[in-house]
């Protein structure tokens, strides 16, 4: 196995890797058994969401992988149908119930909702998560400048993390700018563009040939130099492997450029703009 994957320090005192592993779409036995391979492949940050509905799939491979609790970060997430401040709370609880921890390391709010307009509340339901010790990191999802303003404002508290869609064709600069301004780390969801024709892409080939990795490595080596923390999803062993062999070179300030230079305005996978999309 490669060396262990580096961790990057957040605004709270914690670290976290610089590298985590998605599980969207890994549930019961089989998802049990691709999240015990990641962590046996050297993965240390499952990134998980109540809507997810696996929550206890991580809990058992969690335990059935042998990797002491306190070197792996298990995420999960508050879904939008929650944002009240008690059901909130409820929901955070009941995270931990099925993945039968007694803490979860980081917490995120899904998506602001913001014709909805609870994330405040659902915020402020976060902080005090924290400060009971059900969770030790709080943060946010898919959240816009606007709406990071407001709960800095009404709460006094900034979120460590902010996780959002993040591919060559949609490197999100401005979005990264406010996030690194603010102390907060961006993690980078579909990072791979959920292998769309991105694994294909002619010039991402060229820098992949010249640095004699995959077009993967390349996309992911990029989003670690941009300072953002992707987390891939992958079932075979050879595709966890490479997907976190990426520690190991190094893109010059061209390469970086070109890949950027992807991005198109609407490069949504899903045209999930968070100023009005909403998920529940
Ligand atoms: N906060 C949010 O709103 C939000 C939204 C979406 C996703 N997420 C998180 O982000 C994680 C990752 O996003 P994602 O699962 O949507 O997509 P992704 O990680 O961009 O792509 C996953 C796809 O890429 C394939 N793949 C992985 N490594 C590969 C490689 N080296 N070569 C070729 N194909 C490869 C996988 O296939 P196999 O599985 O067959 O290997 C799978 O089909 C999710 O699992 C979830 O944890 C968060």
């Amino acid at each position: 196995m490669p060396d262990a994957i580096p961790t990057i320090p957040l605004n709270d005192g914690t670290h976290m890797p610089a590298v985590g592993f998605g599980t969207y779409k890994l549930n019961g036995a089989d998802g049990v058994a691709t999240m015990v391979r990641a962590l046996h492949n050297g993965y240390r940050l499952l990134d998980s969401a109540f809507n997810y509905e696996n929550e206890g799939a991580v809990g058992a491979a969690l335990r059935k992988s042998g990797v002491p609790r306190d070197e792996i970060r298990v995420t999960s997430k508050l879904p939008g149908r929650r944002h009240a401040y008690d059901r909130a709370l409820a929901t955070i609880e009941e995270s931990l119930y099925r993945t039968g921890l007694d803490h979860l390391d980081i917490y995120l709010i899904h998506w602001p909702n913001p014709q909805t307009g609870l994330y405040v509340e659902a915020w402020q339901a976060l902080v005090e998560a924290r400060r009971r010790g059900l969770v030790r990191t709080i943060g946010v999802c898919n959240f816009l400048p606007e709406h990071l303003d407001r709960i800095i404002l009404e709460t006094g508290v900034a979120p460590a993390i902010n996780q959002i869609e993040l591919h060559p064709y949609f490197p999100q600069a401005p979005q990264r700018d406010y996030d690194s301004s603010h102390a907060i780390v961006t993690q980078a969801w579909s990072p791979l563009g959920r292998a769309n024709d991105l694994l294909g892409h002619a010039t991402i080939a060229d820098i992949a040939r010249q640095h004699g990795r995959s077009i993967a490595q390349v996309i992911l080596r990029w989003q670690v130099q941009l300072g953002t923390v992707p987390l891939p999803k992958a079932t075979s062993d050879a595709r966890q492997v490479e997907n976190r062999s990426i520690f190991d070179f190094a893109l010059t300030a061209a390469d970086m450029d070109t890949i950027t230079a992807l991005g198109r305005k609407d490069g949504r996978l899903a045209d999930q703009d968070p100023s009005r999309y909403e998920e529940f």
